[in-house]
Protein backbone atom coordinates (compact mmCIF):
# COMPACT_ATOMS: atom_id res chain seq x y z
CA UNK A 1 0.00 0.00 0.00
CA UNK A 2 1.02 3.69 -0.78
CA UNK A 3 1.81 5.76 2.41
CA UNK A 4 1.37 8.81 0.31
CA UNK A 5 -2.22 10.03 -0.39
CA UNK A 6 -3.21 7.40 2.38
CA UNK A 7 -5.79 8.46 5.53
CA UNK A 8 -4.26 6.95 9.27
CA UNK A 9 -6.35 6.70 12.14
CA UNK A 10 -4.24 6.62 15.61
CA UNK A 11 -5.57 6.02 18.92
CA UNK A 12 -3.57 7.06 21.59
CA UNK A 13 -2.09 9.59 18.80
CA UNK A 14 -1.94 12.39 21.75
CA UNK A 15 1.43 10.82 23.23
CA UNK A 16 3.94 8.47 22.76
CA UNK A 17 4.23 5.37 20.23
CA UNK A 18 1.12 6.92 18.53
CA UNK A 19 1.94 10.81 18.47
CA UNK A 20 5.14 9.98 16.81
CA UNK A 21 3.54 7.27 14.51
CA UNK A 22 1.37 10.17 13.34
CA UNK A 23 4.38 12.56 12.87
CA UNK A 24 5.96 9.84 10.44
CA UNK A 25 3.28 8.83 9.08
CA UNK A 26 2.38 12.94 8.00
CA UNK A 27 5.96 13.68 6.58
CA UNK A 28 5.67 10.96 4.63
CA UNK A 29 1.87 12.70 2.74
CA UNK A 30 -0.49 10.29 4.57
CA UNK A 31 -3.46 12.80 6.42
CA UNK A 32 -4.07 11.90 9.72
CA UNK A 33 -6.85 11.45 12.27
CA UNK A 34 -5.55 11.75 15.36
CA UNK A 35 -7.46 10.46 18.58
CA UNK A 36 -6.90 10.72 21.94
CA UNK A 37 -9.04 10.74 25.62
CA UNK A 38 -6.78 14.23 26.09
CA UNK A 39 -8.08 16.89 23.85
CA UNK A 40 -5.10 19.29 24.47
CA UNK A 41 -2.74 17.06 23.24
CA UNK A 42 -5.03 15.26 20.60
CA UNK A 43 -4.82 19.20 19.30
CA UNK A 44 -1.15 20.14 19.75
CA UNK A 45 -0.04 16.29 17.49
CA UNK A 46 -2.62 18.12 14.78
CA UNK A 47 -1.63 21.36 14.81
CA UNK A 48 1.79 20.30 14.54
CA UNK A 49 1.32 18.33 11.85
CA UNK A 50 -0.30 21.12 10.22
CA UNK A 51 2.00 23.51 10.65
CA UNK A 52 4.72 21.19 9.14
CA UNK A 53 2.00 21.29 6.41
CA UNK A 54 0.69 17.76 6.66
CA UNK A 55 -3.00 16.94 7.03
CA UNK A 56 -4.62 16.46 10.17
CA UNK A 57 -7.49 16.76 12.12
CA UNK A 58 -8.24 15.76 16.08
CA UNK A 59 -10.87 14.21 18.05
CA UNK A 60 -11.05 13.93 21.97
CA UNK A 61 -12.47 10.18 22.44
CA UNK A 62 -12.42 7.79 24.84
CA UNK A 63 -12.03 4.53 22.99
CA UNK A 64 -14.31 2.77 25.29
CA UNK A 65 -17.01 4.15 24.05
CA UNK A 66 -18.81 2.92 21.17
CA UNK A 67 -20.42 6.45 20.37
CA UNK A 68 -17.22 8.59 20.31
CA UNK A 69 -15.51 5.37 18.59
CA UNK A 70 -18.71 5.69 15.63
CA UNK A 71 -17.77 9.97 15.89
CA UNK A 72 -14.00 9.53 15.34
CA UNK A 73 -14.99 7.54 12.31
CA UNK A 74 -17.31 9.58 11.06
CA UNK A 75 -15.36 12.55 11.47
CA UNK A 76 -12.24 11.10 9.66
CA UNK A 77 -14.19 9.88 6.51
CA UNK A 78 -15.77 13.67 6.25
CA UNK A 79 -12.97 14.88 6.29
CA UNK A 80 -10.94 13.12 4.44
CA UNK A 81 -13.18 11.00 2.47
CA UNK A 82 -11.92 7.65 2.76
CA UNK A 83 -9.68 5.64 5.47
CA UNK A 84 -6.97 3.06 5.30
CA UNK A 85 -4.56 2.91 8.23
CA UNK A 86 -5.86 2.15 11.72
CA UNK A 87 -3.28 2.31 14.90
CA UNK A 88 -5.06 1.47 17.52
CA UNK A 89 -2.37 2.79 20.26
CA UNK A 90 -4.62 4.26 23.19
CA UNK A 91 -3.16 2.07 26.11
CA UNK A 92 -2.81 2.41 29.90
CA UNK A 93 -0.57 0.14 33.03
CA UNK A 94 -1.79 -0.25 36.28
CA UNK A 95 0.09 -2.45 37.85
CA UNK A 96 0.30 -4.82 41.33
CA UNK A 97 0.56 -8.06 42.70
CA UNK A 98 -2.70 -10.46 42.32
CA UNK A 99 -2.34 -11.29 46.43
CA UNK A 100 0.52 -9.63 48.37
CA UNK A 101 0.51 -11.30 51.78
CA UNK A 102 2.06 -9.48 54.86
CA UNK A 103 5.47 -11.48 55.87
CA UNK A 104 5.07 -10.94 59.55
CA UNK A 105 1.44 -11.89 60.13
CA UNK A 106 1.07 -14.44 56.84
CA UNK A 107 -2.17 -13.17 55.97
CA UNK A 108 -2.75 -11.47 52.27
CA UNK A 109 -2.67 -8.03 53.13
CA UNK A 110 -3.27 -6.68 49.67
CA UNK A 111 -4.73 -7.79 46.67
CA UNK A 112 -5.21 -6.29 42.97
CA UNK A 113 -7.84 -3.99 42.91
CA UNK A 114 -10.75 -4.70 40.69
CA UNK A 115 -10.64 -0.92 39.24
CA UNK A 116 -7.35 -1.91 37.90
CA UNK A 117 -8.29 -4.63 36.30
CA UNK A 118 -10.98 -3.34 35.04
CA UNK A 119 -9.54 -0.09 33.54
CA UNK A 120 -6.96 -2.01 31.54
CA UNK A 121 -8.67 -4.67 30.08
CA UNK A 122 -11.51 -1.75 29.48
CA UNK A 123 -9.15 0.55 27.85
CA UNK A 124 -6.69 -1.96 26.13
CA UNK A 125 -8.46 -4.73 25.24
CA UNK A 126 -12.62 -3.66 24.79
CA UNK A 127 -11.08 -0.40 23.64
CA UNK A 128 -8.90 -1.82 20.46
CA UNK A 129 -11.84 -4.53 19.72
CA UNK A 130 -14.10 -1.53 18.89
CA UNK A 131 -11.73 0.79 17.26
CA UNK A 132 -10.71 -2.09 14.71
CA UNK A 133 -14.54 -3.30 14.61
CA UNK A 134 -15.90 0.04 13.33
CA UNK A 135 -12.87 0.81 11.51
CA UNK A 136 -12.64 -2.52 9.42
CA UNK A 137 -16.72 -2.28 9.07
CA UNK A 138 -15.85 1.37 7.27
CA UNK A 139 -13.00 0.27 5.17
CA UNK A 140 -14.95 -2.90 4.00
CA UNK A 141 -18.01 -0.75 2.73
CA UNK A 142 -15.58 1.99 1.72
CA UNK A 143 -13.96 -0.47 -0.73
CA UNK A 144 -10.56 0.95 0.09
CA UNK A 145 -7.32 -0.54 0.79
CA UNK A 146 -6.79 -0.98 4.43
CA UNK A 147 -4.05 -2.07 7.01
CA UNK A 148 -5.25 -2.46 10.62
CA UNK A 149 -1.90 -2.63 12.74
CA UNK A 150 -3.24 -3.70 17.03
CA UNK A 151 -0.66 -2.77 19.22
CA UNK A 152 0.70 -5.68 21.65
CA UNK A 153 3.25 -5.58 23.76
CA UNK A 154 6.50 -8.10 24.60
CA UNK A 155 4.39 -8.34 27.88
CA UNK A 156 1.98 -10.84 26.32
CA UNK A 157 4.46 -13.83 27.43
CA UNK A 158 3.73 -12.51 31.03
CA UNK A 159 4.90 -10.00 32.97
CA UNK A 160 5.12 -10.22 36.69
CA UNK A 161 2.90 -7.53 38.44
CA UNK A 162 1.22 -7.36 35.09
CA UNK A 163 -1.90 -10.12 35.08
CA UNK A 164 -4.33 -7.25 33.38
CA UNK A 165 -1.70 -6.15 31.16
CA UNK A 166 -0.48 -9.13 30.18
CA UNK A 167 -3.51 -10.37 29.69
CA UNK A 168 -4.95 -7.70 27.20
CA UNK A 169 -1.51 -7.55 24.95
CA UNK A 170 -1.59 -11.56 24.85
CA UNK A 171 -5.11 -11.38 23.18
CA UNK A 172 -4.36 -8.29 20.95
CA UNK A 173 -1.65 -10.66 19.81
CA UNK A 174 -4.08 -13.08 18.54
CA UNK A 175 -5.98 -10.66 16.55
CA UNK A 176 -4.26 -10.71 13.06
CA UNK A 177 -4.58 -14.44 12.75
CA UNK A 178 -8.74 -14.71 14.02
CA UNK A 179 -9.67 -11.52 11.86
CA UNK A 180 -7.48 -12.69 8.60
CA UNK A 181 -8.95 -16.08 8.80
CA UNK A 182 -12.39 -14.51 9.28
CA UNK A 183 -11.93 -12.26 6.25
CA UNK A 184 -10.98 -15.15 4.09
CA UNK A 185 -14.05 -17.21 4.98
CA UNK A 186 -16.00 -14.47 4.37
CA UNK A 187 -14.61 -13.05 1.08
CA UNK A 188 -12.84 -9.74 2.60
CA UNK A 189 -10.03 -8.95 1.08
CA UNK A 190 -9.10 -5.38 0.97
CA UNK A 191 -7.89 -5.59 4.81
CA UNK A 192 -4.49 -6.68 6.34
CA UNK A 193 -4.28 -6.94 9.89
CA UNK A 194 -0.18 -6.83 10.90
CA UNK A 195 0.46 -6.36 14.99
CA UNK A 196 3.25 -5.00 16.40
CA UNK A 197 4.32 -6.18 20.00
CA UNK A 198 7.34 -3.54 21.32
CA UNK A 199 9.61 -4.29 24.34
CA UNK A 200 10.43 -1.42 26.75
CA UNK A 201 10.08 2.10 24.90
CA UNK A 202 10.85 5.48 25.89
CA UNK A 203 7.43 6.99 26.19
CA UNK A 204 5.33 8.57 29.22
CA UNK A 205 3.72 5.13 30.09
CA UNK A 206 7.25 3.90 30.73
CA UNK A 207 7.96 6.82 32.42
CA UNK A 208 5.46 6.12 35.07
CA UNK A 209 7.08 2.69 35.89
CA UNK A 210 9.33 2.75 39.38
CA UNK A 211 12.66 3.92 38.03
CA UNK A 212 14.58 1.11 39.48
CA UNK A 213 12.29 -1.58 38.23
CA UNK A 214 13.24 -0.01 34.75
CA UNK A 215 16.51 -0.20 35.11
CA UNK A 216 16.64 -3.59 36.25
CA UNK A 217 14.66 -4.78 33.27
CA UNK A 218 16.55 -2.87 31.00
CA UNK A 219 20.26 -5.00 32.11
CA UNK A 220 17.95 -7.42 30.01
CA UNK A 221 17.59 -6.13 26.46
CA UNK A 222 20.37 -7.15 23.95
CA UNK A 223 20.23 -3.42 23.01
CA UNK A 224 21.01 -1.89 25.80
CA UNK A 225 18.51 1.28 25.81
CA UNK A 226 14.15 1.82 25.46
CA UNK A 227 13.45 2.00 21.63
CA UNK A 228 13.17 4.99 20.22
CA UNK A 229 9.39 5.27 19.06
CA UNK A 230 10.79 6.32 15.83
CA UNK A 231 11.92 2.59 15.72
CA UNK A 232 8.51 1.73 16.00
CA UNK A 233 7.35 4.06 13.11
CA UNK A 234 10.16 3.01 10.85
CA UNK A 235 8.27 -0.88 11.24
CA UNK A 236 5.13 0.68 10.60
CA UNK A 237 6.13 1.98 7.72
CA UNK A 238 7.26 -1.46 6.57
CA UNK A 239 4.26 -2.41 7.36
CA UNK A 240 2.21 -0.55 5.47
CA UNK A 241 4.62 -1.05 2.13
CA UNK A 242 4.91 -4.70 2.32
CA UNK A 243 2.04 -6.48 1.73
CA UNK A 244 3.24 -10.05 2.19
CA UNK A 245 2.90 -9.34 5.67
CA UNK A 246 -0.49 -10.17 6.80
CA UNK A 247 -2.14 -12.15 10.21
CA UNK A 248 0.91 -12.23 12.15
CA UNK A 249 2.36 -9.90 15.33
CA UNK A 250 5.75 -9.19 15.24
CA UNK A 251 7.77 -8.25 17.87
CA UNK A 252 10.28 -5.21 18.10
CA UNK A 253 12.40 -5.08 21.53
CA UNK A 254 15.54 -4.87 20.97
CA UNK A 255 16.32 -8.40 21.72
CA UNK A 256 14.88 -8.69 25.41
CA UNK A 257 15.99 -11.60 27.33
CA UNK A 258 14.78 -12.85 30.52
CA UNK A 259 17.71 -12.90 33.54
CA UNK A 260 20.35 -15.91 32.46
CA UNK A 261 19.64 -14.68 28.79
CA UNK A 262 16.63 -16.33 27.71
CA UNK A 263 14.97 -14.82 25.27
CA UNK A 264 12.20 -13.75 26.12
N1 LIG B 1 5.94 2.32 25.98
C1 LIG B 1 6.19 1.03 25.97
O1 LIG B 1 7.23 0.55 26.47
C2 LIG B 1 5.23 0.08 25.32
C3 LIG B 1 5.67 -1.23 25.10
C4 LIG B 1 4.80 -2.14 24.50
C5 LIG B 1 3.53 -1.72 24.13
N2 LIG B 1 3.14 -0.44 24.37
C6 LIG B 1 1.78 -0.09 23.97
O2 LIG B 1 1.81 1.00 23.06
C7 LIG B 1 0.62 1.76 23.20
C8 LIG B 1 0.99 3.22 23.39
O3 LIG B 1 1.75 3.32 24.58
P1 LIG B 1 2.66 4.60 24.91
O4 LIG B 1 3.84 4.11 25.61
O5 LIG B 1 2.79 5.46 23.71
O6 LIG B 1 1.70 5.31 26.01
P2 LIG B 1 1.40 6.86 26.31
O7 LIG B 1 0.90 6.88 27.72
O8 LIG B 1 2.55 7.74 25.95
O9 LIG B 1 0.21 7.18 25.30
C9 LIG B 1 -1.05 6.58 25.42
C10 LIG B 1 -2.11 7.58 24.97
O10 LIG B 1 -3.38 6.92 25.06
C11 LIG B 1 -4.33 7.87 25.53
N3 LIG B 1 -5.45 7.15 26.14
C12 LIG B 1 -5.43 6.43 27.29
N4 LIG B 1 -6.66 5.95 27.53
C13 LIG B 1 -7.46 6.36 26.51
C14 LIG B 1 -8.83 6.17 26.19
N5 LIG B 1 -9.64 5.48 27.00
N6 LIG B 1 -9.32 6.73 25.06
C15 LIG B 1 -8.51 7.45 24.24
N7 LIG B 1 -7.21 7.67 24.49
C16 LIG B 1 -6.69 7.12 25.61
C17 LIG B 1 -3.56 8.71 26.54
O11 LIG B 1 -4.21 9.96 26.78
C18 LIG B 1 -2.21 8.83 25.86
O12 LIG B 1 -2.16 10.01 25.06
C19 LIG B 1 -0.14 1.16 24.39
O13 LIG B 1 -1.11 0.26 23.91
C20 LIG B 1 0.92 0.40 25.13
O14 LIG B 1 0.41 -0.69 25.85
C21 LIG B 1 3.96 0.47 24.95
Amino acid sequence: MEINDSVALVTGGGSGIGEVIAYELARKGCSISVVDMDEASANRVAEKIIKEGGKAISTQANVVDEADTEKFIELTIDSFEKLNIVIPCAGIIRDGLFINPDKEKNKIKKKLDISKWKSVIDVNLTGSFLTIRDCSEAIFNGKWPGLIIPISSINKVGQLGQLNYSSTKVAISLFPKILIGEFMMRGIKNIRVVGLAPGYTSTALVEKMDQSILDSLIKDVCLGRLIDPKEIASLVMHCIQNEALNGTTIEITGGICHPGSIAK
